[in-house]
């Protein structure tokens, strides 16, 4: 099994980051200085993906922008000499083929992802959530990657949260394969805790086969009365083999105030510029707190 494609869901409302989301999707908020999509992006990119698309809805064209050239920015930094900066625009629009799909109603992730059927074609394919960040040395994705590519199976991205948030999530039904990787047979979408299969929750990377959509397609209205890409799975374990891969690194929801605090401080602290000043200024801080 090869995976050479990513579909990257960024249709959500984002309701828990407004008012921002009002008018930006959350999907390019800033960490530091640069949106959440593109690391994204470069994850997908450095675990071999070639062809990205991105599920988005009417209220997210700053997206399709910030994947494109923008010639007189360009070319206001060209004349005043500004290489670096003019190499730092131009990235995004050269790191790998990016193609966008409309969700047209806000129906659930599951009913996103259905939505990429066509992009996918008869081929195994990745899923990035548009939110989820993860800070890794190998990139997370990747290592979804070469365990489904091993089992010849779907992978989906897991580790073991406590019971006070499991409820928030997807619960897995797991046995043990080998170190970090086990074997799905079945899951639930937030559980209530004595409905919780194990402390295993599903967060934010997936590898699925095109198997998945005839079960989108009968999957009916579950939690919250979106079609849930959990319930689809669900199906999807009975029929063929899955993995979950307890990754290695860590994972930042930035779609949730705390979350993005907690990303935008992790990954300042690393910044090239402001990362030292940052850890100075936390110190001196925290002496007032
Ligand atoms: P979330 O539940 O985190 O996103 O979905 P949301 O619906 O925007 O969140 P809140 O609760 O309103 O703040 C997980 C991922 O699925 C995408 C989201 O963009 C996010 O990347 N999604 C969700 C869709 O693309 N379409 C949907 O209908 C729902």
């Amino acid at each position: 099994m090869k995976v050479k494609k990513a579909v990257i869901p960024a249709a959500g409302l984002g309701t828990r980051m407004l008012p921002a989301t009002k008018s930006i999707p959350k999907e390019m908020l800033p960490l530091v200085d640069t949106p959440v999509l593109q690391y994204l992006v470069e994850e997908a990119v450095a675990s071999g993906i070639e062809d990205i698309l991105i599920i988005t809805n009417r209220s997210k064209y700053a997206i399709d922008d910030y994947f494109d050239y923008n010639p007189d920015l360009e070319a206001r930094l060209r004349e005043t000499g500004k290489t670096k900066e003019l190499g730092i625009v131009r990235h995004p629009a050269e790191m790998a083929n990016i193609f966008y799909v409309r969700q047209k109603e806000t129906k659930g992730l599951g009913h996103a992802i259905g939505k990429a059927r066509q992009f996918v074609g008869n081929e195994p394919f990745a899923v990035m959530l548009g939110d989820d960040i993860m800070m890794s040395e190998k990139p997370v994705l990747k290592q979804l990657i070469d365990a489904a590519e091993k089992y010849n199976a779907s992978a989906i991205g897991t580790q073991i949260v406590s019971d006070n948030v499991i409820s928030k999530y997807s619960s897995l039904k797991v046995s043990p394969l080998e170190d970090r990787i086990m074997k799905v047979s079945d899951m639930n979408e937030k559980p209530k805790l004595d409905e919780k299969f194990s402390n295993y929750a599903i967060l934010g990377r997936y590898v699925l086969t095109p198997a998945v959509f005839d079960l989108i397609d009968k999957t009916e209205p579950g939690y919250g009365g979106e079609i849930q890409l959990t319930d689809a799975l669900r199906e999807l374990c009975k029929m063929e083999d899955m993995v979950a891969v307890d990754f290695d690194g860590k994972r930042y929801d930035t779609g949730n105030i705390k979350g993005y605090l907690e990303a935008t401080i992790d990954f300042a602290l690393k910044h090239e510029e402001a990362g030292q000043w940052l850890r100075e200024f936390i110190k001196e801080k925290a002496k007032t707190l």
